[in-house]
């Protein structure tokens, strides 16, 4: 069965997730962001936090968004401000993820977004995962279903 791994990683939790899936045999695509979030811990905070919380898209560089050869998709992204991270906000309004066999894995700093995963629940049929910045606490990563 050809599976896909779908991602956004501003600080590198997500690639070490990536880096799991892609043991497993998974096909990876990252996405990006046109614009740079600002360098300062502060100022990232503060307009990622922001943007997020109210729901924001980001603009993001090319990727293949033809998701067709996969019958399973696991998408994954970091939690700002309780929220999707914008690309995440950007990533699900491009691609239709609802007929294949899905599951959210969200890192976050701590919190488990529980209003996000309940939304997610809500527009499809997956699984959700948590995992609390897996780069700093690799046992996170067992939490990975395989
Ligand atoms: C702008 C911003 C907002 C964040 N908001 C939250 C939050 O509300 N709750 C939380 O637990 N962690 C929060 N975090 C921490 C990240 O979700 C967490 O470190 C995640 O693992 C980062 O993933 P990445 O390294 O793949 O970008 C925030 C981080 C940033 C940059």
């Amino acid at each position: 069965m050809s599976k896909l791994f779908i991602y956004y990683s501003l600080s590198g939790n997500g690639d070490v997730v990536a880096d799991e899936y892609k043991k497993n045999r998974y096909d990876i695509v990252k996405i990006t962001t046109k614009k740079q979030m600002p360098k300062s811990f502060f100022g990232c905070i503060m307009k990622g936090g922001l943007l997020a919380g109210l729901g924001k898209k980001a603009a993001l560089n090319d990727y293949n968004k033809d998701i067709s050869a996969y019958e399973e998709v696991v998408v994954e992204f970091p939690i700002w401000n309780g929220k999707p991270a914008c690309a995440a906000n950007t990533l699900m309004s491009d691609i239709d993820f609802s007929s294949k066999k899905l599951t959210f894995v969200l890192c976050s700093g701590g919190g488990e977004a529980p209003k996000t995963e309940a939304k997610l629940k809500e527009k499809y049929s997956c699984n959700v995962l948590h995992l609390k910045d897996p780069k700093k606490n690799p046992d996170e990563l067992k939490k990975l279903l395989f």
